[in-house]
């Protein structure tokens, strides 16, 4: 059992059943109905959220226990989703395979797998798909009210912006808010959206 399955092992929802508020918010740019990949979805509160809008779901996490209960919300939700437990360090994501690529909330990445994450996700993403990225920025650390205590783990414009040069950046923005996102994420945050098209 990994660190994320004892986490994840009470029924509560750690980061509740509601999609993260910036898919709702940027889910305008993904391609409709689109095959999407959703990686280290954890409990499927996002999975879930775009099959109910008509997306083609595939969604990973090594977490069994995080992925046995997004197959739980799922059901009751009566939604198709294909989980995948997979490690997001032994992926190969085959080139272009997906319209839309979605990496939520993935700051338990440490600095040194940063960048070949982030690359293999724009590997994964078809021409023309598009790629969401969502976290928090360095300025979270001290608000304390959720992600690893690690500056180092987060994400600034510049840092996206650079990674991602050789795509069309749609949106780049860091803000702060008030999200309530179950008890993992929850009051005061700084966040970052990012969008791009390959
Ligand atoms: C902060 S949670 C976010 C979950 C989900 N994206 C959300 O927004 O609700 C981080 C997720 O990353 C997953 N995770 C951690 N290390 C991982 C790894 N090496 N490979 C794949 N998933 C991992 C955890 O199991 C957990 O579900």
């Amino acid at each position: 059992m990994n660190s994320w399955d004892k986490r994840f092992l009470s029924d509560e929802y750690l980061f509740g059943t509601e999609p993260a508020q910036a898919l709702v918010k940027l889910e305008e740019h993904l391609l409709p109905n689109g095959k999407t990949l959703v990686v280290a979805d954890g409990e499927g509160r996002n999975s879930v959220y775009l099959a109910s809008k008509g997306f083609q779901v595939t969604a990973t996490d090594y977490s069994e226990v995080g992925l046995s209960k997004a197959r739980k919300l799922a059901e009751m939700q009566g939604q198709k989703v294909n989980y995948l437990v997979q490690d997001i360090y032994e992926t190969n994501w085959s080139n272009n395979q997906y319209d839309n690529v979605i990496a939520i909330f993935i700051q338990f990445v440490p600095p040194e797998k940063q960048r070949s994450v982030l690359n293999s996700l724009r590997k994964a993403t078809k021409f023309g798909g598009t790629l969401l990225v969502h976290g928090y920025t360095p300025e979270q650390v001290a608000l304390k009210t959720g992600g690893p205590p690690n500056t180092d783990h987060m994400y600034t414009t510049e840092l996206l912006n650079e990674i991602y040069s050789g795509m069309k950046i749609i949106i780049s923005n860091e803000y702060r808010i008030v999200i309530e996102e179950g008890q993992g994420h929850n009051g005061m945050s700084a966040l970052i959206d990012f969008v791009a098209k390959n």
